[in-house]
């Protein structure tokens, strides 16, 4: 079996908290290793297709209203079982109740805005991580 490829990305957020490099440390001490790695201002059409699973929700619009407002950081990560791997490391979707450790519960936190900025993304399956790393790479 091919070692697992994931995408995860450093949302607006983390980029302008700057939290970049503490991100990507986390992910390289965990042992996972780079593939790729670009700075991304995405368009509303390429977010409309990472995020077309979210279509209709109440954040969804919010939600494309944060992705658009600054850059990601989009890696191309692999390590066998990275997609569950790197889901663990940054933590559960809500910043307030994600566990510490994770990049969410460490560094995130909730703003009172209408979507949650949560830092970063990581693909849940290998069908998702496919279709986000043709989107993003
Ligand atoms: P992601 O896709 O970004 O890795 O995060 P996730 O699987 O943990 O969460 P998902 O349910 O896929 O939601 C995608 C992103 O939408 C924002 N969100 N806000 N109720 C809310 O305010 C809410 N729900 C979702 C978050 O930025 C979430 O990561
Ligand atoms: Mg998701």
């Amino acid at each position: 079996m091919p070692t697992e490829e994931t995408l995860v990305l450093v949302k607006p957020d983390g980029v302008a908290r700057g939290l970049t490099g503490e991100i990507l440390a986390r992910i390289e001490r965990k042992g996972y290793s780079l593939v790729d790695l670009r700075l991304v201002e995405p368009s509303r059409e390429r977010l409309e297709k990472h995020y077309a699973e979210h279509e209709g929700k109440p954040f969804y619009e919010p939600l494309l209203e944060f992705m658009m407002s600054g850059p990601s950081v989009a890696i191309r990560l692999t390590g066998d079982r990275v997609i569950e791997g790197f889901r663990s490391l940054a933590g559960t979707t809500d910043p307030t109740s994600a566990a510490p450790g994770t990049i969410r519960g460490d560094l995130g936190r909730d703003w009172g805005l209408k979507v949650q900025q949560n830092l970063v993304h990581g693909s849940d399956s290998q069908e998702s991580a496919e279709r986000e790393l043709s989107i993003w790479f």
